[in-house]
């Protein structure tokens, strides 16, 4: 559910903000944020979570400095996968304190930054991740300025995620198996490297609790396998991973999703969730206009000005956002709402029922800030577009849109 997205005489707004006006000072693409609803829900998540923990907003879902350092002025931490990411974290105003870096690829530049930063955890994925790390503690005198984790993969049903979203499986490239991850604590226990930190993430768009559940129950038993030896860890990082129903905007209950991990917590260790798309996706919204209507003997067009350089979601993993309008309409008819771009697969909805709008009409595409804007390219020489930012009844510009002059800045011309 959006709290506050309804229509009012036929206008759709957020909050006391008529979304029309926005499109039309700012121009679309647009994507359109709500300061209130993405704060909402970390604030929600902290209250259901009834025990220690730190949750830490996964920057790659959304990295809109304006809206994540909402979170950042809030207390909350960040999950970030590369210098880049913990660069932007830094400049949104996240402490160092509260960062987790994860990723497969983290290059020796990348763990030495974060070293320098002196960040939470970093949650390593490979043996020779590892070894680098040992190095960096030897050659800096036995301390090393984060904590460390390693990534383990409990092996848990997920058959129903879409295979590109379950990347806790045993054959994916991230992370470290039960026993190899085993043998790295021991070994950093015994070179007094000391982890601090045990971390899984199992997918995305997980909407059984179930699947939490069991990881949980595996995680428990290889936590206390470490404590047998000896190792009592701090910090448990549980990954992201809430899904969401995009077709009929619900999601599984916050309360629910905490309570999977309490077992952990009343264990006595902190959890860490790396909470990304239950909190970004329905906290934005992607605001487009129709350039063409185009009706053939096959099916009815609407070539609208957004496609698959802002929402790449659609065509990658087939996947559904739900598209209203931005004024209502009385009758409704099929349309495919496709974009300007030269490939078959950009398209933003096929089949949407829709009034019969007329050339330079809006329309909306809900659930749309997570992994849109932070996945978004030039391609066919498209300028990203520009982002904004509701909070109470004002709303101002979080990022601008890209010129054309900065689209060509890094060729190399005369
Ligand atoms: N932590 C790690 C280590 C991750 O790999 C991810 C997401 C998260 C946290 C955040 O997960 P979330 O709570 O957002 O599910 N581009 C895809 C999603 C890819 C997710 C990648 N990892 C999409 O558009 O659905």
């Amino acid at each position: 559910m959006i709290i506050n997205l309804e229509y009012k005489n036929g206008e759709l707004s957020w909050g006391e903000v008529k979304l029309r006006k926005i499109a039309e000072e700012f121009g679309t693409p647009l994507f359109v944020y709500s300061a209130d609803e993405f704060l909402g829900r970390l604030k929600l998540l902290d209250r259901c979570a009834d025990y220690r923990k730190l949750i830490c907003f996964s920057l790659k879902s959304n990295s809109v400095i304006p809206l994540i350092r909402e979170a950042a002025e809030n207390g909350f931490g960040a999950d970030v996968v590369s210098g880049g990411e913990l660069f932007i974290a830094e400049k949104a105003g996240f402490s160092p304190k509260k960062i987790v870096f994860s990723g497969i690829g983290k290059t020796n530049e990348e763990i030495f930054q974060a070293e320098q930063k002196g960040i939470l955890l970093l949650n390593i994925e490979s043996e020779s991740e590892y070894k680098f790390v040992k190095k960096l503690f030897s050659e800096s005198g036995g301390k090393l300025n984060f904590g460390v984790s390693f990534r383990v993969k409990f092996e848990v049903e997920l058959e129903k995620l879409h295979p590109y979203l379950g990347v806790g499986k045993k054959d994916s490239k991230f992370g470290l198996s039960e026993e190899e991850a085993f043998l790295l604590y021991e070994d950093a226990f015994k070179s007094k490297i000391y982890p601090n930190g045990l971390h899984f993430h199992l997918g995305s768009q997980i909407k059984d609790m179930e699947i939490f559940r069991k990881a949980v129950e595996l995680a428990i038993r290889f936590l206390s396998k470490l404590k047998e030896k000896g190792i009592k860890l701090e910090w448990v990082d549980v990954g992201g991973g809430l899904g969401l129903d995009y077709e009929n905007l619900t999601e599984p209950s916050f309360k629910d999703y905490a309570d999977s991990f309490k077992p952990i917590a009343d264990e006595g260790y902190k959890i860490i969730f790396e909470i990304g798309r239950a909190v970004s996706a329905p906290s934005g919204i992607l605001i487009t206009k129709v350039i063409r209507k185009k009706k053939t003997s096959a099916k009815n067009f609407l070539i609208v000005d957004a496609g698959m350089t802002e929402i790449l979601r659609i065509p990658l993993y087939k996947a559904y956002h739900k598209i209203i309008p931005l004024t209502q309409g009385d009758s409704e008819q099929p349309f495919d709402v496709v974009g300007p771009i030269c490939e078959n697969s950009d398209y933003i909805g096929q089949n949407v029922l829709l009034p019969d709008l007329e050339e330079g009409e809006f329309l909306c595409v809900l659930y749309a800030g997570a992994y849109t804007s932070s996945m978004s390219s030039n391609y066919n020489g498209r300028t990203f577009p520009a982002e904004v930012i509701i909070k109470g009844n004002r709303f101002f510009l979080a990022r601008r849109r890209q010129t054309l002059h900065e689209l060509i800045s890094r060729d190399q011309i005369d």
